[in-house]
């Protein structure tokens, strides 16, 4: 059976940063992005700059992403945003299940899934992330919540085309402390797992992306652990040297560069 090798990808999730004035930063990206070869880059902006950042980016290989999207196409849901909007306004994938909204926007395994799926409906590729609190580390039950957060929270029928998974524990989001590359290597091969046993050989194909205080000084270390396929940076993704730095961990230097 020959396997197509998954290509990485490092996705920088930008949170509620960034004004139109940040254009200049994404545009450093852009740049550094024709010089590194075999990695897939993309940005997911604040929606207020999907528009703006997909016209910098358009043309060149970086990916435009959003950070959540509305299960519905569209209705009475003021403030929301569907995924077909995100992607009329330039997305090609979106972020769902992020912590910090699992946390602060009460989401649900089941309300991340309808994301997902409507992510698909419109053509997107969902990042489903998951990740344990440093309780449950603790309590050493890390596996089986990222297990629950996986079945409940990956649609049936996901192929790589339309899921990206980001394991992300969230005592080391924004903390400055990583898990160790084997304690990585421990959670990547038990969510590949996960994903071979409920969707075949379509798991295989899935990225699995490590995200959690990525920065170029650890990315080496974290980014070439056995089923880590990129990162999902956070923080470190808002300045284009430690963003392409990173990436670079995986990158070619291009051979016609400009
Ligand atoms: P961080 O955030 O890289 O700043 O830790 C990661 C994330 O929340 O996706």
């Amino acid at each position: 059976m020959v396997r197509v090798p998954r290509r990485p990808l490092v996705a920088g999730n930008w949170k509620m940063n960034g004004l139109r004035s940040s254009t200049a930063e994404f545009s450093r990206i852009v740049e550094g992005a024709r010089k590194l070869a075999g990695v897939d880059l993309m940005i997911c902006p604040p929606a207020t700059l999907l528009v703006l950042f997909a016209a910098a980016a358009k043309g060149t290989s970086v990916l435009i992403g959003a950070q959540d999207c509305h299960a519905e196409p569209s209705g009475s849901f003021t403030g929301d945003l569907s995924a077909e909007m995100l992607k009329d306004a330039g997305a090609s994938a979106v972020i769902v299940g992020h912590s910090e909204r699992r946390s602060s926007h009460h989401e649900t395994d089941a309300d991340v899934r309808a994301k997902a799926l409507a992510a698909r409906r419109a053509g997107l590729c969902a990042i489903v992330c998951v990740g344990e609190t440093r309780a449950e580390r603790e309590e050493q039950r890390a596996l089986a919540v990222v297990g629950t957060q996986l079945d409940g929270s990956v649609p049936d029928g996901a192929i790589a085309e339309n899921l990206v998974v980001a394991y992300e524990p969230v005592w080391a989001i924004g903390s400055g402390v990583t898990p160790t590359p084997t304690d990585v290597a421990d959670i990547h091969a038990f969510i590949r797992q996960r994903l071979g046993s409920r969707l075949g050989e379509e798991g295989q194909g899935i990225r699995i992306l490590y995200g959690g205080s990525v920065k170029p000084s650890n990315a080496k270390e974290l980014l070439h652990v056995a089923n880590v396929d990129g990162a999902l940076v956070g923080g470190a993704s808002l300045k284009a040297d430690e963003f392409l730095a990173i990436a670079s961990v995986y990158g070619r230097q291009s051979r016609n560069i400009g």
